[in-house]
């Protein structure tokens, strides 16, 4: 789907390390980038998973797994440096891992609100922080995994909601830190996207992915190839003005409010 308005071999020559690579949107952009001729890196906590997507990758190209919990500040840096190692500067960084449930703020312990921030905003500072050290300056870019929660109060969703607004928010002032530097960095908001583990967890039943469809202009859920499109146009020279901009692909659902985004929730 709409590989044809990009050029064979776009990314011939870089090199990628996705965060939370193994599975969902985020392999769909490891995948998209290795079809396009890049050596793509990702990274994620189970090792099994991990080995099982990075097989799936290297059909279509070069591609390695490193184990790591972005939580961890020195399994991150040391993955950056086996990537540096293996592959040499990294040209694009996508800081894709990410957690949640759906559960009101009553029902969330402590630790359950701190694992979604850890993992998104905690995680997001972590990969970005260790990674600088070996991008390719200039020319590198960062693309930060968002999502609409960020800008949209949603019941059900205090934990993701905070991490959000605070990974859009990181997007925003490292491209005023690391601008001069050369390196670009932008936020992809994604909308309900079909076959990945947030949807799955956010509208498990039929009929809730269908309540979901009923609220979107487009009424269709997006497809991870829809996220991919826009991350590796976010990683070519096109977008090589576009820096802090939160860009959202969600097919418009942001667009009806709050309300219809936590009906379709059942929030
Ligand atoms: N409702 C309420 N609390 C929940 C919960 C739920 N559905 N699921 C997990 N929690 C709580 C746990 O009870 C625990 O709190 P406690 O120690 O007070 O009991 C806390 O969250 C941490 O859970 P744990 O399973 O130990 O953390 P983890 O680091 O292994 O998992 C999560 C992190 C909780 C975010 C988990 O959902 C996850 O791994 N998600 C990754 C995949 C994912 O969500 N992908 C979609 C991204 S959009």
């Amino acid at each position: 789907m709409a590989d044809g308005i990009f050029k064979d071999g776009l990314l011939a020559g870089k090199v990628a390390f996705v965060t939370g690579g193994s599975s969902g949107i985020n392999l769909g952009i490891a995948e998209r980038f290795v079809k396009a001729g890049a050596k793509v890196v990702i990274n994620g906590r189970n090792v099994e998973k991990l080995e099982g997507a990075v097989k799936g990758l290297q059909a279509h190209g070069t591609a390695m797994g490193l184990p790591a919990d972005v939580r961890d500040y020195a399994s991150v840096e040391k993955a950056f440096q086996t990537a540096h190692e293996a592959y040499g500067e990294i040209d694009i960084l996508v800081c894709g891992a990410a957690g949640n449930f759906p559960a009101p703020a009553l029902a969330m312990s402590s630790n359950g609100f701190k694992a979604v921030m850890d993992i998104d905003v905690l995680g997001t500072f972590n990969a970005c922080r260790a990674g600088f050290e070996h991008l390719r300056k200039p020319g590198a870019t960062v693309i930060n995994i968002s999502a609409p929660q960020a800008y949209l109060p949603t019941a059900m969703q205090a934990h993701v909601c905070a991490a959000k607004a605070g990974v859009d928010m990181l997007t925003r002032v490292l491209a005023i830190e690391w601008g001069s530097a050369g390196v670009r960095i932008n936020s992809i908001s994604p909308g309900p996207i079909d076959d990945t583990e947030g949807m799955r967890r956010l509208a498990p039943t039929p009929e809730s992915r269908e309540k979901v469809i009923g609220t979107l202009p487009l009424q269709r859920m997006g497809s991870k190839s829809d996220i991919s499109n826009l991350a590796l146009f976010l990683a070519s020279d096109a977008a090589s003005y576009i820096t802090g901009s939160i860009m959202v692909c969600d097919g418009g659902w942001s667009l009806m409010g709050s309300g219809v985004l936590m009906q379709a929730l059942g929030g």
